[in-house]
């Protein structure tokens, strides 16, 4: 369904992304892991269209949307969170879910009726706070707001950039019940990026690894955790001696 190989991108002498790939099908919740500086917020970047690629490519469903803008990609089916938060504080929850709805212009009337704000609400656990404004919900709530508003612009693939940043262990918990009902009961491919690896291997069934820009591992948890180039990346070199200890290291996080 979304389909990214081949990504490069440089800032000036950073290479940022190099030849980076990402694949995620529907109803699919998969994981973007990397140190931090790995190029994964750029490549969220990319393939939202916020930044345009110097090589590679973003495929949709078969359709190929490299280089168009965020509109377009919303449009397409493609919607995101951001690693800081950026729910509108003044605005009631509902309001904030009711001007996502609105504002992927192109949203046809059949994928619009697909979705309530009021449906929304609920699915995220924030129809009590519906008339509530956004900045007196708790920093928890306003994670789960944003990925609402996400979700009202009916994307097939959604991408979360550090969701669960922030949040004690009980929120955590909330957040992925949350993100496994939207891929259950909404269809949607569900990209995760986090530093929470517990977190993460308990709700992805695949993984990208990333290291400067560059992909250095995938598959499911269990095949990834046991990679010699991930457990350098985030265990450090020099782990020959004792690999069974580090690898259990690793995985238990
Ligand atoms: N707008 C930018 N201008 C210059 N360098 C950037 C910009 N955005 C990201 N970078 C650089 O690109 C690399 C990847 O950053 P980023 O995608 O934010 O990594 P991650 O999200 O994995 O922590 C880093 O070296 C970062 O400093
Ligand atoms: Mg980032």
């Amino acid at each position: 369904m979304l389909s990214v190989s081949g990504i490069r991108k440089a800032f000036g002498g950073v290479q940022a992304l190099d030849n980076a790939v990402l694949r995620c099908d529907p109803g699919e919740i998969v994981g973007l892991i990397g140190p931090n500086g790995a190029g994964k917020s750029t490549l969220v970047n990319v393939v939202t269209g916020v930044l345009r690629p110097d090589a590679g490519t973003v495929v949709l469903g078969g359709r190929d949307l490299t280089g168009t803008g965020p509109g377009a990609i919303c449009s397409a089916g493609i919607a995101r969170t951001y690693q800081n938060l950026r729910v509108f504080h003044s605005l009631t929850v509902m309001q904030n879910v009711e001007v996502a709805h609105s504002r992927c212009r192109q949203l046809t009337p059949d994928r619009a009726a697909r979705v309530s704000a009021s449906a929304l609400l609920k699915t995220f656990g924030l129809e009590r706070h519906a008339n509530a404004l956004a900045g007196e919900l708790s920093y928890g709530s306003q994670r789960r707001l944003e990925m609402a508003r996400a979700m009202a612009t009916v994307p097939q693939i959604l991408l979360l950039d550090e969701p669960a940043a922030g949040l004690n262990d009980e929120e955590t918990d909330q957040l992925g019940e949350v993100i496994r009902l939207v891929a259950t009961q909404m269809g949607a491919g569900i990209v995760v990026i986090d530093h929470d690896l517990k977190f993460i291997n308990d709700i992805c069934r695949h993984l990208f690894v990333m290291d400067q820009g560059r992909p250095i591992a995938e598959g499911t948890p269990e095949r990834v955790w046991k990679d010699p180039r991930v457990i350098e990346v985030y265990v450090g070199p020099g782990t020959e001696t004792g690999t069974g200890d580090q690898r259990d290291t690793v995985q238990g996080v």
